[in-house]
């Protein structure tokens, strides 16, 4: 099993280019399934969420051909079922956008039950609710979401929490609907956005994309169309995060700096000094940091993707922060895993931690619970005093490219790792 291995204490220095966003790039791919026309899709992160993706639609008999590393082009005139299973789709979340595209498109589509990172319930009632509302029939089945429809029908729909996976899905799935949707209390994600402008560019009447309230005129096709996805907020701000804690100063280039505000502004709080530019981010930290306060909340709050790399860094602020969890009820798994290194942090209620702050952080082998909080030991190994190993770094690699390689490039010391012989032979590397 890969681990990385990292030694820890180095203030990181440099510029790092930002990938495309996969929670975007799992949805656009769905929807280019919707047009019988060939999508170009540009600014593909390389990461295995996106890969399994890629192989649920081609299993299905959509054209895929892989142009280079970020760029594909779908054509999904070939699509000749609607049952979407096997392993690795039964894994990953965003296999519920299959749901919506199908069903737009087809009025049939049998998707795998959704997995993703165990960081809570993580129900799908209002993706179902949707569905229905558009007319269709919906049951769930063998571990199978089934969804059929003579035909759908814009409707009206409120959304009584505000989801990103139930509002994109809903969209897509309208996009192709007869006559009008208006979706309420709708997600305002630059995600969002970005599947909108998507769909839009193929031929789809989307409006309000980005606020509260969504129209969607149905139309009966989408065509071919050319598009590149929009910068990671959350790969950027893992980066933002890591110069914080090591004490560095870290330019996250290639980003959208609007989409990074709520985590430039909490790192501002903290004492660091942020530089805004066209299409980049200036991280200068000097640590001690200062405690703070944070809660997660739909976007434009902070976000709760980068809620576990926050809990590293205030475990090394001067003082008292605390950070409440509105979103999911199960994200402070890291929390057990940063206790090994020094941390002092007690989570009450599930949701909400008091973080007393450390002076440092010492190397301790630790894995990796879930894709963000995987993301956020690698900060504190490479913040900590000494060696860190981290194990199951499966997770971090569904959502992160060339994570390791990265974070060299800046400075890091750390290597991805598969037998202890490696582990040896990095420590001699560092010793002498
Ligand atoms: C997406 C992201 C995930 C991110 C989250 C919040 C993908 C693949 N994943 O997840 O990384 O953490 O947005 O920004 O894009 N809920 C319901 N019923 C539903 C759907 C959601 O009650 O039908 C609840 C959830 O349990 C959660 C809240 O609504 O408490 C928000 O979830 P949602 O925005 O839907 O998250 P995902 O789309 O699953």
């Amino acid at each position: 099993m890969d681990q990385y291995v990292i030694k820890g204490g180095n203030p990181l220095h440099g510029e790092v280019e930002i990938g495309g966003a996969k929670n975007a790039a799992l949805a656009i791919l769905a929807a280019a399934v919707m047009a019988d026309e060939t999508i170009t899709i540009e600014n593909l992160p390389n990461v295995r969420d996106i890969n399994v993706m890629l192989q649920a639609i081609e299993n299905i008999g959509a054209y895929v051909e892989r142009v280079d590393v970020h760029t594909v082009k779908i054509n999904g005139s070939f699509i000749h079922g609607f049952t979407v299973d096997n392993e690795y789709i039964r894994k990953i979340r965003a296999s519920y956008y299959l749901l919506g595209a199908l069903l737009g498109k087809y009025n049939n589509a049998e998707v795998a039950l959704p997995g993703g990172c165990a960081i809570g319930t993580r129900p799908i009632d209002l993706h179902l609710k949707g569905f229905r509302a558009l007319g269709a029939e919906v049951e769930i089945r063998h571990g199978m979401v089934a969804a059929q429809a003579r035909a759908l029908c814009g409707t009206s729909i409120y959304m009584d929490k505000v989801s990103v996976g139930a509002t994109i899905n809903v969209m897509m799935a309208a996009a192709m609907a007869k006559g009008r949707t208006t979706i309420e209390n709708a997600a305002k994600e630059p995600h969002v956005v970005d599947v909108a402008n998507f769909l839009n560019r193929m031929g789809a009447q989307i409006r309000g994309a980005g606020t509260d309230v969504i129209r969607i005129t149905g139309v009966s096709k989408l065509h071919h169309a050319e598009y590149s996805i929009i910068p990671d907020q959350i790969e950027a701000g893992t980066f933002m995060f890591a110069a914080a804690a090591t004490g560095g100063d870290v330019t996250v280039k290639n980003v959208i700096p609007k989409h990074l505000e709520a985590t430039s502004s909490k790192l501002a709080d903290i004492g660091c000094r942020i530089e805004e530019f066209d299409d980049a981010v200036r991280v200068i930290a000097k640590r001690p940091l200062k405690h703070t306060q944070v809660t997660t909340l739909p976007y434009p709050g902070f976000p709760t993707d980068m809620q576990p790399q926050m809990g590293v860094v205030l475990g090394l602020a001067s003082g008292t922060s605390i950070i409440t969890e509105s979103i999911f009820e199960n994200r402070f798994k890291y929390v057990d895993e940063l206790a090994k290194m020094g941390a002092n942090i007690k989570v009450e209620g599930g949701n909400i931690a008091i973080i007393y702050g450390v002076d440092r952080y010492t190397g301790a082998r630790v894995s990796a619970p879930d894709l963000r909080a995987g993301a956020a030991l690698v900060i504190a190994g490479l913040a900590a005093e000494g060696i860190t190993t981290i194990d199951d770094i499966y997770y971090i690699e569904r959502g992160y490219e060339d994570f390791d390689e990265k974070f060299r490039s800046i400075g890091g010391i750390m290597q991805k790792v598969s037998s202890e012989k490696e582990i040896q032979k990095f420590k001699l590397k560092i010793i002498s």
